[in-house]
This record gives C-alpha cells, sequence and structure tokens, in this order.
C-alpha cells in the first residue's frame, strides 16, 4: 500500500493542486459534518440522509480517478489520501471532533473501497459518531461492532502508538500552555523593570514567548482564551497585557494574518500599555472618578510609551507598528478618544485589533476604580452598543465571533439547573448557542467536578437536547472562580 501512496503522491504533484485541495477540504468539511449531523439525529433523519449522501457522492467521485480514498491520522495531522489536510479557524472544530473519534477507538486509517454502498457508509458514520466502545482495546470492539452492521467496504488500520501517544498528549500541551502563560507576565515583569533600569529589555526572549504563545493558540485557541480569565495575576497591567496579547493573536489570526504578523501583532499588544510606568500608582488605582488633571495625566501613557520605546537600546528590532499600537489604543473608530492633540485620519488595523482586545479584559477585570465588573458576555454586547463609534464595525464582527455568544469562561444555567462553564464556542452559525461546557454543580446546586458535555448531545429516548443554556450568571453569586477550572485542565 505504501508503494501506492507514493505513487500517488507523484501524481497529485503533477495535477492542478487547487483543484486537489478543494476536493480534500470539502471531503474533510463532509465528512466530520456528516458526523456531527449523526451526533444530533436519528439515523434515518432526512437531515442525516442528505449529509451522508453528499459525502456518498464526493467519495464515489474520488474513486473514479484514484485507487482509494481514506483518512488517516499520524504526527498529530489527518491526512487524506496522503496528502495533510489544512484547517483554518472556522474548520478547527471539525478537526478536533475527528480526531477526538479517532482517537476513542484508537483508529489510525479509515478508507473506502470502490464497492462502498450509501447504506453502509450511513450506518458507519452513525456508529464512527455515537457507539460508546470498551476502554480496553477500543479498536478490536468498534471494528468487531462494525462488522456485525454488516459494513464490507470501510476498512480500519489501528493507530501507531506512537501516533497515538500524541493524539493524547493534550493535556501536556495545556501544561506547557499555562506555563507559557506565566511565564510571560514574569517575562513582561521583568522587561519593564530593565527598561526602566537600564533602557532596553531582552527582546529575543519577549519574540520567543509571543513565538509561543503563537504556537499554543494553533493548538488549542479555546485554552488559551480560557486562560484569559486569569485577572489581576502579580500586578494588574502585566496580567492585562499578557490576556491582550492573547485575544489579539487570535482575532489576527481570523483575520488570516500570516506567522510573522502575528507575532508582531503579539509583541505590540505585549507593550501596549508599556507608558503605564509613568503613571504614578495613586492615579492607577485611585478608587474613585479621576480628576481632570489627572485623567489628563492617565492619558498621556500613550504618548509615554512610544518615548519609552523609541529610546530602546533594540528599537531596531521593535516592530515599527509595535509604535502605532502604544500610541493608537485608546482612539475610536469615528477618530475620537485619545491622544487627541493631533491630527489623525487613519488607525492602523493593528491598534483596531488592541483597541477592542483591550477594552474586553478591562472592563472584565475587577480594579479599584469600576463599579461594575462585566461578565464576558456583557462586555461583548456593550461593545456591540459602541460599533460604529468606538469599535470599527466590521472587525467587532470577527471579534464578536470570536468570543462567541456564550464566550469561553462564561458560567450558565441550563434548562436542567446544573451550572456549567463555557470551555469551547463552536464557530458554525447552527450551534452557537450549543457550546461545549465543563459542569459544576448537580441539579441540586452540589459542586461537582463534572465532565465536558457537548451541548448538542440529544437523549436518545426523547430526541430532545439533554441540556440547553437558560442564561449566563455571575461567578461571584455561586463563589466559583472561573479560571480555577482551567487551571485545573492544565495540573
Ligand atoms: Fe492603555
Ligand atoms: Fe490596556
Amino acid at each position: 500500500m505504501k508503494e501506492n501512496n507514493k505513487k500517488e503522491k507523484i501524481d497529485y504533484a503533477e495535477s492542478d493542486k487547487k483543484a486537489l485541495f478543494k476536493t480534500i477540504d470539502a471531503v474533510f468539511v463532509r465528512f466530520a459534518s456528516a458526523l456531527r449531523t449523526a451526533q444530533i439525529f436519528k439515523i434515518n433523519n432526512i437531515t442525516y440522509i442528505k449529509q451522508v449522501h453528499l459525502l456518498f457522492a464526493l467519495i464515489k467521485n474520488i474513486l473514479r480517478d484514484e485507487n482509494e480514498a481514506m483518512f488517516e491520522f499520524r504526527e498529530s495531522s489527518l491526512f487524506f489520501n496522503t496528502i495533510r489536510v489544512k484547517f483554518d479557524f472556522l474548520s478547527y472544530n471539525y478537526f478536533k471532533l475527528l480526531s477526538n473519534k479517532f482517537r476513542e477507538k484508537e483508529i489510525g486509517t479509515v478508507g473506502f473501497d470502490r464497492r462502498l454502498e450509501q447504506e453502509e457508509l450511513a450506518q458507519f458514520v452513525y456508529y464512527f459518531a455515537n457507539v460508546k466502545v470498551k476502554e480496553k482495546n477500543p479498536f478490536d470492539d468498534f471494528e468487531a461492532k462494525i462488522k456485525k452492521k454488516g459494513i464490507k467496504h470501510i476498512y480500519l488500520e489501528k493507530i501507531h502508538p506512537y501516533d497515538l501517544a500524541a493524539l493524547k498528549g493534550e493535556g501536556e500541551a495545556k501544561k506547557s500552555a499555562k506555563k507559557v502563560f506565566f511565564k510571560s507576565i514574569t517575562h513582561l515583569k521583568e522587561a519593564f523593570e530593565r527598561e526602566k533600569k537600564e533602557k532596553r529589555f531582552r527582546l529575543k526572549t519577549t519574540r520567543r514567548l509571543v513565538q509561543s504563545i503563537v504556537d499554543h493558540i494553533s493548538q488549542d485557541e479555546s485554552f488559551m482564551i480560557g486562560l484569559t480569565s486569569i485577572k489581576n495575576y502579580d500586578e494588574y497591567t502585566l496580567n492585562h497585557s499578557t490576556n491582550v496579547c492573547i485575544l489579539a493573536i487570535c482575532f489576527g489570526k481570523r483575520l488570516g494574518l500570516e506567522k510573522e504578523e502575528l507575532l508582531e501583532l503579539g509583541v505590540s499588544a505585549f507593550f501596549h500599555d508599556i507608558g503605564k510606568l509613568e503613571i504614578p500608582k495613586k492615579i492607577l488605582d485611585k478608587k474613585g472618578k479621576l480628576s481632570k488633571k489627572e485623567r489628563e495625566i492617565m492619558e498621556k501613557h500613550t504618548y509615554k510609551g512610544v518615548e519609552r520605546l523609541i529610546c530602546l537600546k533594540e528599537l531596531s528590532f521593535l516592530p515599527v507598528r509595535t509604535l502605532y499600537v502604544t500610541l493608537e489604543h485608546h482612539l475610536w473608530a469615528n477618530l475620537s478618544g485619545y491622544p487627541r492633540y493631533w491630527k489623525k485620519d487613519h488607525i492602523d488595523l493593528y491598534s483596531k485589533i488592541v483597541k477592542m482586545c483591550d477594552f474586553f479584559d478591562s472592563v472584565t477585570t475587577k480594579r479599584p476604580y469600576r463599579k461594575n465588573v462585566f461578565l464576558n458576555d456583557e462586555a461583548l454586547n456593550l461593545m456591540l452598543e459602541k460599533s460604529g463609534t468606538e469599535f470599527d464595525p466590521s472587525l467587532l464582527k470577527v471579534f464578536a465571533n470570536m468570543i462567541g455568544v456564550y464566550p469561553i469562561g462564561t458560567l450558565v444555567v441550563f434548562n436542567t439547573r446544573e451550572l456549567g462553564i463555557i470551555t469551547e464556542s463552536k464557530s458554525e452559525v447552527a450551534f452557537l448557542l450549543r457550546p461545549k461546557v465543563k459542569l459544576v454543580t448537580d441539579r441540586m446546586g452540589n459542586k461537582i467536578d463534572g465532565k465536558i458535555v457537548d451541548l448538542t448531545e440529544m437523549d436518545p429516548e426523547t430526541m430532545e437536547y439533554k441540556r440547553t443554556i437558560v442564561k449566563s450568571l455571575d461567578p461571584r453569586q455561586y463563589n466559583i472562580q472561573i479560571s480555577d477550572y482551567f487551571l485545573a485542565q492544565a495540573q
């Protein structure tokens, strides 16, 4: 089989690559959509049958030209006919869905042969999505189950132990993400102190850390966003700057920025409030409203920041756009806001990105001067009210989509009376109200270390959703510390 694969790879390279990648994209999305639909509907439901029909037609089409059609999991990636499936942020949930299904059954390869029939494909996808397998030898158990169903033209291969270990390595990735998060805060502290004394900081280390944040976001965006529920660890500005850096990179990814651009954006977000080093603490932490004079001093942190940055010995290694972001991150989309002393007609894209992430993190953080700390979904609503004035409307749409109707880290109550915390939102419109959640109390209100459930799960008896969100809640009223739940995942 390996010989064949090699030959096919050469043929692919000679054919129209664009068309090939399109087909691979399509078959990946069709397979994942059929799986998702199978999780929601019964096997004879018309929506499910339609999804299977589309997948079947596509596979048959591929098999007309190719010897085989097979999905394969190796090196932590999904391949279709030996070509790596590329996924973007919108299809990332599909990738996770597939990788979970492969992992729990310890499957390395799913292949379809030319005699494949639609009925057996429907059976297979339904079982692949829903059947519970034994913990011991899940592969053998699953293979036996589908054989019993008379599925003959779909073959399976067991995953290589090395690839299984990589798939199971998510816990390690979370640990490492947590490490990078706290390391960033410490690094920023050191950088600020060094800058004060020596007018320099270790920019290479900053870049390495930000690169690491970019990499962790590629692996598990939801978890990284979850970490931004950590607030006021050490000094406010340090924790806040790290959170803004994470949110800005996630945002930049959604806008399709390149790797190098994400790094520049991250570094810029990291240092956006460096000018606050010059603002007296009694103004920064003042409980009451700032006087006109104090407000003027506070607003100076934007150009004080630029002043500090241009005096740096490593200035030539600092992205130029960091200066824009530092200066412009309090400017509104309608060009009001501050600083107000010079005529401006354009705001840099990075400044607009950082402005949104800055606002979101600020209003959701407890500060001495802030009477109302907004919940994540309230903060998003507040931002939507400011669309077109404070925030750029088209960028805000992307931001809202990233944060989700129920943002990651929101505490919610279900119709079952259980409480849960949103751990992963979904980008498909049909599932916006059905994210993944961690259960934190039972129906009686007792705190539990519950499992993570998918709100698309249905009760097979009644064919109704098992849980539906009723509303979001204030975690303080229930004595729940949201960040604890994310940190616990990285133990
Ligand atoms: Fe600021
Ligand atoms: Fe800020």
